[in-house]
This record gives C-alpha cells, structure tokens and sequence, in this order.
C-alpha cells in the first residue's frame, strides 16, 4: 500500500509544479508510510507534491453532488456497492491505513461515521471500538438498509441524516469518522464545521476521500461527476472549520503502484484535532442547497444520467491500472 503523510496546509500550497502522480510514480517509495514533516528531502517531494492544474471550484457542483441526485444515485448503486465499489476503489487493507490517523485506541471511544452508507468503513471501526458507542448516520435509507444486514453492526447505533446539519449535539463524539462522502456534499466547507461542532474538545475528525486527478480525461469525468478536492482544500477546510494539528495521509489501492494521475476515490485520510469546545468559529451562511425546493425533472433526470457515465469511467480506471500492473515488470513505473 502506497501511503504517505503530509502536515499542514502552507506544505501544500507552494509552488505550481509536478503533480502527485509523478511523485508518486518516479520520486517516492511505493511500499510503507513516509512521514514528510520538515528538511530538505521533504521540501522538496512536497514542493513537486503540489497540485495546481486548475479545476472545477467546489462551489460549482458536479452533476452528482447535490443531495437529490446523491440520494438516487445511491438508490441504485447500494445493491451493487459493497460489490463494485470496495474492490476496485476501497479495500479492507486501505482502509485499515486510512483509519490508522483516527487513533482508534480505546474500544469506549464515542464515534459517528458520517456518510457511513452500508458500513464498510464502520467494520474497520469496530475492530478497535465497541459497537455500542458507534454511530452510523447516512442520507441513503438505501445504504443503511445494507448496514442493517450485517450481523457485526447489530449493536451500532443507525440512523439517517444530513453531513451538513448533524443530528448530534454539540461537545458529543470523541472521533468523527467520514469515508468516502465528502465528494456528495454540496458544501464540503459546511460538512466539516458539523464535524468540529460534534466533536468534544480534544476530538479527532478524519476525513477520507477522493483526489483530484491531473490526467485530462480523468479529470473530465471527475468533474462530470462528483467533487475530487484537492489536496490543499481538504486542509484549508479543516483549517477554516478551527482544526488544529491538521494532516493529511495519501493512500490509494496498492495495484496502483502509488499512480495518482487519475485522481482516486479514495486517496487520502485527512485529520485535525478540536482546539476549543463549542461550535466552530467559522461562520457561513445559509445552506448551498435546498433540497425541499422543487427541480426541473428533465434536467434532474439528465444530471443524473450524465453523472453515472462519469461514474462508469471509473469503474474502469481500477480495472485498467490492475490490467497494467499485470503486464509491466515490478520496480517500473506505470
Ligand atoms: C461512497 S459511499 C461511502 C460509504 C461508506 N462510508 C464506505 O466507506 O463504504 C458515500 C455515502 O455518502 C452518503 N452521503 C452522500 N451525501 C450525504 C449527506 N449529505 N449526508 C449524509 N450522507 C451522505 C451516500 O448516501 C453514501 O452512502
């Protein structure tokens, strides 16, 4: 598994220059955790570890990140999604990487997994946690009926909700835990103030998700999609949202051989620490979506259509890198 940590977000803004892919591909150990706090060998991988092709604003959404195409989207994926979307994006040793930063020490730990869909990284959870102090909140009743199957979730705590206005109160978990659901929220900004207003003081949020991809037609159906942050934004927005002691971890499925030109659906595990209890001192306004508002049903229909097409590209993209780690001889980059 490639991994790779990165601390705070002036490390990422840099320069413009070579993107994570080419790091990872030619420049960086494809095996183990390379910790890049300081000096010059750091400087400089974080320095080409800048992503700076320019895409898509997160405030302009995708066609699937807004909460009712989300809400559809999933309605239809969840009966494949434990099937297609784990093996080829999301797997059980990436998983125990990302959640390795959540510090998941004590089994009486309080935890919500927010997006937690059919419990996938919730069974990552549980092997550290006790069942009984976790919560799996998600917008999808389609997704949590999943969850509901699984006879290790029995004693979770199951419910639907909103990432954007949790239904939790304020000062409530000792972890916050999001896989894979940041890329469905309209206001990714807003998700994570909810998740430093949830947390207790001294809490720890950890947020793993999409990156963005530098290769063009990666990057044209990214931005069809869903949103692929970048690097950068995950850590100004845990910045923003009053996090203290922000990192970022880069994974990415090991046939990948660490390549990440074409962005990944799950590419890296964001963390912070809450600083001080209440709510976080980041104001914003009123919500970017309405959901009660109505739509246009053409133009629903065809954001949703247009959107799984995108999302059919990258059900391939896992299947082509593991087709090309087959064939190109170990050590060469592919
Ligand atoms: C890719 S799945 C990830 C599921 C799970 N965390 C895992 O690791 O397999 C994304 C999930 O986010 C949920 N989601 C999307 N937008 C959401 C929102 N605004 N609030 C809560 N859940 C949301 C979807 O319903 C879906 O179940």
């Amino acid at each position: 598994m490639a991994s790779y940590l990165v601390s705070g977000a002036e490390n990422l803004t840099l320069v413009r220059g070579k993107s994570p892919n080419d790091l990872h591909a030619r420049a960086l150990p494809r095996i183990g955790s390379v910790a890049i706090n300081g000096g010059a060998r750091s400087k400089a991988a974080v320095l080409r570890c800048s992503l700076s092709s320019s895409a898509r604003p997160a405030s302009q959404p995708r066609f699937i990140q807004h909460k009712k195409e989300a809400f559809w989207f999933y309605r239809f994926l969840s009966i494949v999604y434990d099937h297609v979307i784990n093996p080829g994006h999301w797997t059980e040793d990436m998983r125990d990487e990302a959640l390795e930063p959540a510090d998941l020490w004590n089994p009486n730990l309080k935890v919500v997994d927010v997006g937690g869909g059919t419990g996938f990284t919730t069974l990552g959870i549980i092997k550290r946690v006790h069942p009984k102090n976790v919560t799996i909140l998600d917008q999808s009743p389609h997704q949590l009926a999943k969850a509901r199957q699984k006879e290790a979730l029995k004693e979770c705590t199951i419910i639907e909700g909103d990432a954007e206005d949790l239904p939790f109160p304020t000062d409530y978990a000792d972890r916050y835990i999001s896989a894979g659901s940041i890329e469905y929220w309209p206001d990714p900004q807003r998700g994570i103030k909810e998740a430093y207003r949830v947390l207790k003081l001294g809490g720890l949020a950890c947020v793993i998700g999409p990156v963005y991809p530098t290769f063009w037609l990666s990057r044209f159906f990214a931005d069809m999609w869903m949103l692929f942050p970048k690097e950068e934004e995950y850590i100004e927005w845990f910045k923003k949202a009053g996090f203290k002691d922000v990192k970022l971890k880069r994974i990415g499925p090991k046939w990948y051989r660490g390549v990440r030109r074409h962005g990944l659906i799950m590419g890296c595990s964001v963390t912070g620490v809450k600083r001080e209890s209440g709510d976080s001192p980041l104001q914003l306004g009123p919500k970017a979506e309405d959901v009660k508002k109505p739509v246009n049903p053409f133009a629903f229909l065809l954001r949703l259509f247009l959107g799984a097409v995108a999302a059919t590209y990258y059900v391939l993209v896992p299947i082509y890198m593991w087709i090309k780690d087959k064939i190109v001889p170990k050590g060469m980059p592919i």
